[in-house]
């Protein structure tokens, strides 16, 4: 009987291995810990970064190897700038109200060529002995368009600002050697309409394997139950996809271990095969064991997969693969069901940008995020409306969130349904993903019939790469059926919920009624807008109250859309628009305000009041909270409403002590009060259905901040120049009380083991930066006086007497200084022709004792190697380019000559004379700092790799300072290049 199949086509033979385990572990662990020579090493650190366009024309695409400028092997980035990934470089631009509002006015993308373009160059080593191995680079998602080169080849141009993609880099590679990678990002079109970052904004891997190996993204493995109905025994099915790069077949075993959520080896299973030369199949097999732990949010116990390939007895490549045992189906009376019970989505829709950091993430803050998120209550996520970032999977699938995995766009041409099949084979194995999305709130094509066909061909596709999922659309339409809702396994709601309580829920209703066997599920609701710690609203400066009654024409208040979700168990419950704030879409308002209010948290993750509402019912928590503040000198006697978000049946309000009235909660709802503000305390208390006192709370009148404060979210992290602490700063009265309205400019200063990665405040309207990049001041000095002279030139490169600081070209050739173009005075007449130009630039002592100096030159035609000081700096081939180079080394103080020795292939050529040098100064570092908004600040600090403190200080004009220390710990570093 054949273990595998290697057809491409799922075998009728599977090899299936029953065990009975009635105790989980039957087989020591560590089994797996064969030598694999796979090696996936981190590619994130020290990148060189220049923002600009400054060589247009640098892509070629007549000969291999023939780009120029940053593309080009030889080229010198000295004098950019170095960082870490990920990064994200339109967080760093300054605000412009000029700029698109629905990206949060950062001058990027269509209209600001000049910042839409950015180039990274990363050189590494090679050693010798990798020849044989495959080598591998995989971009994890940059925005937005990449063009890619290794060593001067051109690898990869990829479009789209949030799909993986892979390239193979063996055969350009350069074994016992240097290697360079040159990316240009192209950002200056948009794909969505939300904030999209600009640059290497997630992580970037190199992938060593054996020439026969496990396929990138090969490993597919998934439980299942009779029926979809978790019972004793379950059946793990196992995908496995092996390339084999040889020219001749190999002999492999592929052997499976199924590790339990305790660390304990359960389930071994040995297969082995032939493979055939050079190509990809896939082996199927089965195991079945009993007792399985069931993966949900409220227990997210993993299982771990390792897969181990052997050709001729000897290990090929090794993966672990963590994945969950749990079903998930989607039912039309009783909606959403986890592990064959119904449970209701509580769910919020997410962008991927945060204060201080942008679009880049260190991973840490996606497990941050995932975590603030499930303190209100929040089961499930919808990654809107693009592929997630790998690691915002892993906190998923290890804190415990059911994921709404979504496609950027709807379209099933073939290179869409390319970046669909990358999507699904890459997400596929995540515990946390439970339901795949076509696309958001396609207007103009979803009721078409054709909008159903490329729907329908994108499901189908789900269903052959991941029978286990369903497939859902994010439609904004009513009761219609036409087009893509008619089609997809379960209808998704985007609003539609009513304006008015007669109205409520109607839609939805009326097409349940026709439709009571499809399925449904609330993909996007509420929309509600709320700032933190405001109260009234205020357009002028972009604030709307955080009262539960604000949203747009389209949506609803918090209470609205859940009342009408949670009567209602066939809906499934749903995703709010959103968990967090983001950059961008500032709806009601434009320009000041720069960022969203769309958020239950606020770009920080500070809790709104709404979080407080969603809390009382999303949760068994008892909550109570009541708002607002009580701080409004000025308003003495004056009406204040004052309401309480809580669970308890009945609260009672009191202001100093006297009771304003008991009043009875009815679910899903929430209780309000007129009180005559006195300053004092207002305080409630909760009692349950007995009478029985279950929660107090009060909000007091504060004096003035007299001191700061700064608490870290996590004392202790790694040390490993990736992981964070998120410090939050607050001002406290002379009683120690939050000051809820201080609003103070704060000034931080780190030393020790780490730095500062950004800071923000949640405030939609503040326009002060998130980070304090140092910058480099630069100095332009025009090169002038050309002079000229046709001459014959020594072979490439070599000296020519001419090049000489002290030859004499007094008797040469003027060239006028005003340019034509990229070419310059064209005063090489005849083709096949060689002329040397030179000019002196003088340069001072301080002007050498800068970082970089470099010499820009604006084009040369056709052939160009220049010289300074005699000694040769570079060479250029390309009429269109502009040539760049570092010649700091070659300089001296005082009189310097730069020769340039052309070669005009055809028509007339020569040297453009605008040519400059540019002094690259001292990076200066401004200080960081981050005014308070409505009490509170965030500063995001990072470890470095040295194990050590960090110390922490906040400081404001008149308050009294505060300092917090953070331990930063040895642990084993992420493998990485060098
Ligand atoms: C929806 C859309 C979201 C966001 C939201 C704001 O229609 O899907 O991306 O724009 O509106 O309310």
């Amino acid at each position: 009987m054949p273990f595998l199949n290697f057809s491409g086509m799922k075998s009728a033979f599977f090899f299936r291995a029953i065990f009975a385990a009635l105790c989980t572990v039957l087989f020591a662990p560590a089994i797996f810990a064969a030598d694999s020579p796979r090696e996936h090493l981190s590619l994130d650190a020290n990148w060189k970064f220049h923002l600009g366009d400054d060589w247009p024309n640098a892509l070629h695409l007549d000969k291999a190897g023939a780009s120029t400028g940053p593309a080009a092997e030889r080229f010198s980035d000295n004098s950019w700038r170095t960082l870490d990934l990920p990064h994200d470089w339109a967080i760093e631009l300054p605000f412009d109200e000029h700029a698109d509002g629905s990206h949060g006015f950062k001058p990027v993308g269509p209209g600001f060529t000049k910042n839409s373009i950015g180039w990274y160059r990363r050189t590494f080593d090679l050693p010798a002995e990798d020849s044989g191995k495959r080598i591998w680079i995989t971009f994890d998602g940059v925005f937005r368009d990449a063009t890619v080169w290794v060593n001067g080849w051109l690898v990869e141009r990829h479009e789209g600002g949030y799909y993986p993609f892979r390239m193979d880099i063996t055969d350009v590679a350069h074994l016992g050697g240097k290697n360079v990678i040159t990316v240009k990002v192209d950002a200056s079109k948009f794909e969505g309409w939300f904030y999209e970052g600009a640059g290497i904004y997630r992580h970037v891997w190199l992938d060593k394997t054996a020439p026969v190996a496990i396929a990138p993204d090969g490993i597919f493995v998934h439980s299942k139950f009779e029926n979809n109905k978790p019972a004793d025994k379950v059946e793990v099915d196992v995908e496995t996809s092996l390339l084999n790069s040889q020219n001749n077949a190999a002999k492999t075993t592929i052997s499976q271990e199924i590790i339990n959520p305790e660390g304990g080896s359960i389930a071994k299973l040995e297969q082995t095969t032939d493979v055939s030369a050079s190509s990809r199949s896939t082996a199927y097999s089965a195991i079945a064991f009993s007792n399985p732990v069931l993966w949900s949010p409220e227990s997210p116990k993993l299982y771990k997969l390792v897969t181990t390939v052997s050709t001729d007895g000897k290990v090929v490549d090794q993966k672990e693969t963590t994945f969950g045992i749990r079903t998930f189906a989607f039912d039309a009376n009783n909606g959403f069901l986890l592990n064959g019970q119904p449970y209701e989505l509580k769910g919020t829709c997410n962008h991927q940008d945060m204060a201080g950091v942008g679009a880049a993430l260190p991973d840490a803050l996606q497990y941050f995020r995932i975590a603030k998120l499930k303190e209100f209550g929040d089961n499930a996520l919808r990654t809107s409306h693009n592929p997630p970032t790998p690691e915002l999977l892993d906190a998923c699938d290890h804190l415990g969130m059911i994921v709404m995995d979504e496609s950027r766009l709807l379209g099933s041409d073939a290179q869409n349904l390319q970046k669909w099949d990358d999507q699904i084979r890459r997400d596929r194995n995540h515990a946390s993903v439970g339901i795949w999305s076509v696309a958001n709130e396609e207007f103009s094509v979803q009721s078409t019939p054709q909008g159903a066909n490329v729907a329908r061909t994108m499901q189908d596709y789900v269903k052959r790469l991941d029978p286990t999922r369903p497939v859902t659309y994010a439609a904004p339409e009513g009761d219609t059926f036409a087009g893509i809702n008619g089609v997809i396994q379960v209808r998704g709601w985007n609003y539609h919920v009513g304006k008015n309580a007669s109205q409520y829920g109607k839609d939805m209703d009326s097409y349940h009624a026709k439709h009571p066997d499809q399925p449904e599920v609330g993909t996007e609701q509420g929309s509600t807008v709320s700032t933190r710690g405001i109260y009234a609203n205020d357009r002028e400066r972009g604030y709307v109250s955080a009262y539960d009654v604000n949203a747009p024409s389209w949506a609803n208040t918090a209470e609205e859309w859940w009342s009408v979700f949670a009567e209602r168990p066939w809906l499934s419950g749903g995703f709010v628009w959103t968990g967090f704030d983001y950059r961008g879409e500032p709806t009601p308002y434009s320009w000041p305000c720069i960022n969203s209010h769309f958020g239950i948290l606020d770009t920080c993750g500070f809790w709104k009041d709404i979080a407080w509402y969603y809390q009382a019912w999303w949760t068994t928590n008892t909550v109570l909270h009541i708002l607002p503040h009580w701080n409004w000198p000025g308003k003495e006697g004056q009406e204040i409403r004052v309401d309480a978000f809580s669970n308890c049946k009945q609260v009672e309000l009191f202001l100093n002590g006297t009771s304003l009235g008991k009043q009875t909660m009815q679910p899903n709802s929430h209780l309000t009060w007129q009180v005559k503000y006195a300053p004092g305390t207002l305080s409630a208390k909760g009692y349950d259905a007995e009478g029985k006192l279950i929660a107090e709370q009060k909000v007091e009148t504060t004096g003035d901040a007299v001191a700061l404060q700064l608490v870290p979210n996590r004392s202790t992290i790694n040390a490993d120049g990736e992981d964070v602490s998120l410090f939050t700063v607050s001002a406290t009265d002379a009683q120690g009380r939050a000051v809820p309205v201080a609003q103070n400019m704060v000034h931080f200063d780190l030393s020790g083991a780490g730095k500062i990665l950004g800071v923000g405040n949640g405030d939609p309207s503040c326009h002060e930066p998130d980070t304090f990049i140092p910058k480099a001041s630069a100095k332009t000095i025009p090169v002038g006086g050309w002079r000229w002279q046709l001459a014959d030139l020594p072979a490439k490169g070599a000296l020519a007497p001419a090049y000489a600081p002290d030859f004499d070209d007094s008797s040469w050739n003027t060239i006028k200084a005003k340019t034509d173009g990229d070419t310059g005075d064209q005063v090489i007449k005849q083709e096949n022709t060689t002329a040397i130009f030179r000019a002196h630039v003088t340069l001072t002592e301080e002007d050498l004792d800068n970082p970089g100096v470099q010499i820009r030159f604006t084009g040369c035609d056709d052939n160009g190697w220049y010289y300074v000081n005699n000694q040769l700096v570079g060479e250029s081939h390309d009429w269109q380019a502009q040539p760049l180079f570092d010649i700091k080394k070659q300089l001296h103080a005082g009189d310097n000559v730069i020769a340039v020795g052309v070669k005009n292939d055809q028509g007339s050529g020569g040297l453009n004379p605008d040519v400059n040098v540019e002094i690259i100064g001292k990076s200066v570092s401004s200080p960081w700092s981050r005014s308070l908004f409505n009490g509170l600040a965030q500063v995001i600090v990072q470890s470095s790799k040295e194990a050590g403190e960090i110390n922490l200080t906040a400081s404001a004009d008149g308050l009294k300072s505060a300092t917090a220390t953070l331990k930063t710990v040895t642990v084993p570093l992420r493998p990485s290049v060098p």
